[in-house]
């Protein structure tokens, strides 16, 4: 029989995310939703993951507000987005009030499939979100995050797998954020969980290395039941590899996408001048646009090698690329073997960099660092250094219970800090992630809507006086 292979299309969440440092505007989006509704899609990846921090820190646009906007123009496609467990759009743990009301509004303005990982993958940091999801009437999408070391065997993967199904997960995601699964480790990892769990697999990888299309194609073979791709003005490279390619490529076969090339050429013909303006504004660079297989050497992800280039300058350090590179998988064993995505790519990276630059191994922690070590952010998948560990914290005790049973509820704190500026609860969850960042996007908003109820005041007096 033949087999739909299902394709999420992140032109709207992770492609311009990983190639445009997230800075696509919802009116850039709104004018290609028809289209991509009628496309067929699984799902559109089209919230979370930074899409939230940029809306309001870089784009004066309120997140929540694009998301019923996309909902509206959107009505025959799920809407997908990106959410970092306990950690749901931020950087640190929250405390469960915030993340069931995270789930809920998210779930309320317009999102059907909740992805949710952990960086660490202790699954203990993806119970409540698991929970809430389900409670509110999501589809919640489980992650693996994928990296390689010697505890993350297949075996590993497979037995993480089916605890996240028991947990309630209606989707198993194997994700591939840094590009390091291999093609033919993607098909035997697939063929074993087609042959040991019954929810449907989705498979996210980047083409970072070059390898995407391939792994894409050999996770299809062995039976993957959805792949994300990108439309191709904003696909490859640090992106997802380009829909059409994967379309035209298992057209007429027996896993056929049932998408239309003709259709998804006009969409792309519209990200194509939106890819042009962000490039234009120099948020396209050559870094993001092309391959670099050095990473499935070092094992780094493609976002932490620019971030690296940016630290190393400003320690004016730019020739110890190569010694911070070498460190980075020394620091990574040190910490138990912490996949690299956020925020445990940034944690091991800086570590690396202090590392180097200060010339003496651990002479220096960042506080995230000491977190780490002391198990803030949960179960290190394998043994860490006791004498790295030592250094960092003293005899500080580790923490051995899920990290946010020891966080009171915040919700009503940060209802009543935010006062009158919050004018519903989406705000106050806004404010909860990002408290700085946000209440200045609120004092802006009520700004500039006075300046507007002024002018509309003149010019009634204006009208008045005219026809006196
Ligand atoms: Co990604």
């Amino acid at each position: 029989m033949a087999k739909k292979v299902g394709i999420t299309d992140t032109i709207l969440r992770d492609a311009h995310q990983s190639q445009a440092a997230t800075r696509m505007r919802t009116e850039e989006m709104l004018p290609a939703c028809e289209v991509l509704d009628s496309m067929g899609y699984w799902s559109l990846e089209c919230w979370g993951g930074a899409t939230f921090d940029s809306c309001i820190r870089f784009l004066n646009e309120d997140p929540w507000e694009r998301l019923r906007t996309l909902k509206k123009a959107l009505p025959h496609t799920k809407l997908q987005m990106l959410f970092r467990g306990q950690n749901i759009l931020g950087y640190k743990n929250y405390a469960d009030d915030i993340v069931e009301m995270f789930c809920r509004k998210s779930i309320e303005n317009g999102i059907d499939v909740i992805r949710i990982f952990d960086a660490l993958n202790d699954v203990r940091n993806l119970e409540a979100s698991i929970k809430y999801t389900k409670k509110y009437g999501g589809i919640c999408e489980a992650a693996l995050s994928y990296t390689k070391s010697p505890v993350h065997s297949e075996e590993y993967f497979v037995k993480l797998a089916k605890e996240l199904v028991q947990m309630g997960a209606d989707v198993v995601c194997i994700k591939d954020m840094a590009n390091l699964l291999l093609p033919y480790d993607a098909y035997s990892l697939v063929k074993r969980l087609k042959a040991e769990i019954d929810v449907p697999i989705h498979l996210h990888t980047h083409n970072t290395a070059g390898t995407g299309d391939m792994t894409n194609l050999m996770a299809i073979i062995a039976g993957v039941d959805i792949v994300d791709c990108a439309l191709s003005p904003l696909g490859n490279g640090t992106a997802q590899p380009a829909t059409e390619s994967l379309v035209a490529t298992l057209k007429g076969t027996e896993y056929d996408t049932g998408l239309d090339l003709e259709k998804l050429s006009q969409a792309a013909k519209h990200f194509a001048n939106v890819a042009e303006r962000l490039k234009k504004d120099g948020f396209i660079s050559e870094k993001s646009t092309k391959i670099n297989p050095n990473i499935l050497m070092y094992q780094v992800p493609g976002g932490m090698l620019s971030n690296l280039v940016s630290q190393l300058k400003e320690a004016h350090a730019e020739d110890r690329y190569y010694d911070v590179l070498e460190e980075i998988p020394r620091v990574r064993k040190d910490f138990g073997y912490p996949p690299l995505v956020t925020p445990t790519s940034q944690i091991v990276g800086t570590q690396a960099v202090l590392n180097v630059v200060s010339g003496e191994r651990y002479k220096m922690f960042t506080k995230e660092s000491k977190g780490v070590l002391a198990g803030e952010y949960g179960k290190l998948p394998g043994i860490v250094n006791e004498e790295v560990r030592r250094k960092a914290i003293g005899d500080r005790q580790v923490i051995t219970c899920r990290p946010a049973d020891l966080i009171e509820p915040e919700f009503e704190k940060c209802k009543r800090e935010i006062g009158e500026l919050a004018r519903c609860d989406e705000d106050v969850l806004s404010y909860a992630l990002f408290p700085q960042v946000a209440k200045k996007f609120f004092e802006n908003r009520a700004a500039s809507e006075k300046k507007q109820a002024d002018e509309n005041i003149v010019k009634t007096l204006y009208v008045e006086d005219m026809t006196r």
